[in-house]
């Protein structure tokens, strides 16, 4: 995929964009392979504040992550060990300056309205939020594509892996049906989205998962092939009941997709309590989101008081998140 040539124009002084973290509806793992999956933005956001200095270096403060003005001269950007936490940042203000050079540096302060322990796509969430303050700063009017290529070459370069569905939620928003790498984005109009997130109070280690998979799949490569075509069709039914607001059809359909994931052997004792404790409480289906093995579950459900006490009762955590929220934003310029 390549990436289209930047005209940057000097523009403002200061800008504040967020843009928000992610919730995997349906396609886990199949999506890295080029099948479809459906992911909602939700209301909580990382929020970047991006200001010009004269000097040629990147300042960054992310009190969130421990991290209070950690510089680096622009000469030396992805170079030397690079804390994990900015590794994003950094990658991306990289290859922002090879394509479009500026004379000094920047000074970038992040917040963030969760943990990056959730599995919401912290890195995702920060990394566009970033690129969208780049572009408003120096007026390069990137279209959303170009936020996106940019985002996910970053991404590709710090992590290797990974098919972009939480980079295009990022910048997107709301729900949409995505194709790696933003081969298909398509937005799935809703009402609303009555979703219930639980915590399972273990970090998951997503790029591992991940590998785990790509092992079992050269290993049993038609077993492997069978679930995701499966996870394909039931993604491709779940957009057709999205679309009529079928809460019980969707539910049922995540059921499905959690029973692919399991025989993948992707999820875990502590995710399958939940979901199990979730259904019994009246919820319509429910399932791990994203690659498993800990961070959350979602359920689809009218009844929340009850689901999410059950979820509590069952040893995780209700979360306060709502669904289909909107994509990055700018929040502030001057
Ligand atoms: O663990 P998360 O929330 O980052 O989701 C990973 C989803 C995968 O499909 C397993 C990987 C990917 O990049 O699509």
């Amino acid at each position: 995929m390549g990436i289209l040539p930047i005209n940057c124009k000097v523009f403002m002084n200061k800008v504040t964009t967020s843009a928000p973290g992610k919730l995997l509806l349906f396609g886990d793992h199949a999506v890295v392979y080029g099948h479809p999956c459906i992911v909602t933005s939700i209301d909580q956001r990382i929020q970047v504040t991006v200001e010009k200095q004269k000097e040629r270096k990147l300042t960054l403060s992310a009190p969130d992550l421990g991290l209070v003005e950690y510089t680096k001269h622009i000469d030396e950007l992805g170079q030397k060990n690079i804390p994990k936490a900015v590794s994003f940042i950094e990658t991306l203000y990289s290859l922002f300056l090879q394509r479009c050079p500026q004379e000094g540096g920047i000074v970038i302060e992040t917040k963030s309205a969760f943990s990056s322990s959730f599995g919401f796509g912290s890195s995702s969430a920060v990394t566009v939020a970033f690129a969208q303050a780049l572009s408003e700063l120096y007026g390069c009017q990137l279209s959303k594509l170009e936020v996106f290529q940019l985002c996910y070459q970053a991404v590709i370069t710090v992590q290797g892996v990974g098919s972009g569905f939480d980079i295009a939620s990022a910048i997107w928003g709301k729900t949409i049906y995505y194709v790696t790498p933003a081969k298909v984005v398509e937005p799935i109009v809703l009402p609303e989205l009555p979703l219930i997130v639980g915590y399972s109070g273990i970090k998951a280690d997503t790029a591992t998962i991940v590998r785990a998979v790509a092992e079992l799949r050269m290993k049993k490569p038609e077993f492997v092939a069978e679930i995701f075509s499966e996870i394909e069709n039931i993604t491709n039914r779940a957009r057709t009941a999205l679309l009529a607001a079928d809460w019980q059809t969707v539910g049922s359909l995540m059921n499905e997709n959690q029973v692919c994931l399991e025989k993948l052997d992707v999820s875990s004792k502590k995710l399958n309590d939940l979901i199990v404790a979730a259904r019994n409480a009246g919820a319509y289906g429910a399932k791990l989101s994203g690659a498993g093995g800990g961070d959350c579950m979602i359920a689809l459900g009218e009844k929340k008081e009850q689901i999410d006490s059950a979820i509590g009762k069952a040893g995780g955590e209700s979360m306060n998140v709502r669904a289909h929220a909107d994509g990055v934003r700018v929040d502030f310029k001057e």
